[in-house]
């Protein structure tokens, strides 16, 4: 508990990704771009290891497999304590062969009773409810009261979306690269529910803007937060 009642006992969430000019996750059909310079990589190695939780969806491991872990040689420091690894699996299609799942660092599966799926015990496994997706603010008090305080969300689409519409961001980090990709198979930041009016668009507040590498990198916070914001482990 951190003393302001069960409402407020969940981690600090930061969402971040890094896209194109024209507001692109990845390429046509979701193949992953190399949207960040080494400045940014290194930033997104600090958020991993600073703030000791990180999630995915599912769509990304499909197309991804990332590892998730710290890559501490471009920290320069020694290995320090690797953060738990989150999978939003409400369905039960993550491939066995996942690298997410190959047991090296403490790993959770969040799904739902719709999966009817078994995983290795590599992982751990949280059910959130009946499905299909998992339910965010269950799953984050199960988060702190394993005792993560921050939860870094790298996405993709359907994911940011999600944690936005359900009110459950502290701050956004947008890393926005000098490129722009095009076409319209290329998934953008945010997916979800399309928006029609400016009463359904998210809204967020600039905190700071910088150049980065080759493009700039983007800090915001929302402008409705649904209430105090747990303090920041960074
Ligand atoms: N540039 C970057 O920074 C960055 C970072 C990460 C990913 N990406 C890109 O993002 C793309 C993948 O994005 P995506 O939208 O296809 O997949 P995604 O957001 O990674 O995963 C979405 C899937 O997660 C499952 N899910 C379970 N509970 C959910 C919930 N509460 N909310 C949302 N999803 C939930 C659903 O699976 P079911 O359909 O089985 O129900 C959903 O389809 C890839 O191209 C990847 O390269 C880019």
């Amino acid at each position: 508990m951190n003393g302001r009642g069960p409402a407020t006992s969940r981690p600090f969430v930061q969402v971040n990704c890094a896209v194109s000019l024209d507001g692109r996750l990845a390429f046509s059909g979701g193949k992953r771009a190399p949207l960040s310079g080494p400045r940014d990589l290194q930033r997104v190695q600090r958020l991993r290891a600073g703030l000791g939780a990180v999630l995915v969806g599912v769509g990304t491991v499909v197309l991804d497999d990332p590892s998730l872990r710290v890559h501490w040689e471009l920290l320069e420091q020694p290995p320090g304590r690797e953060p738990i690894r989150i999978c939003l699996d409400g369905t039960g299609r993550l491939p066995p062969g996942a690298r997410l799942l190959d047991g090296s660092q403490p790993t959770i599966v969040a799904t739902t009773r719709a999966a009817h799926r078994h995983y290795p015990a590599t992982v751990e496994t949280l059910v959130t409810g009946d499905g299909p997706e998992v339910d965010l603010p269950t799953l984050l008090h199960a988060l702190w009261d394993r005792g993560a305080r921050g939860l870094l969300v790298e996405g993709g689409a359907h994911v940011i979306a999600s944690f936005l519409r359900d009110s459950l961001v502290d701050r956004m980090t947008v890393y926005v690269a000098p490129v722009l990709i095009g076409g319209v198979g290329a998934p953008p930041m945010m997916a979800g529910p399309e928006t029609h009016s400016s009463a359904e668009w998210v809204e967020l507040l600039r905190e700071s803007v910088e150049p980065l590498d080759d493009g700039v990198l983007i800090s915001l916070r929302p402008r409705h937060p649904s209430g105090l914001p747990p303090p920041s482990p960074l």
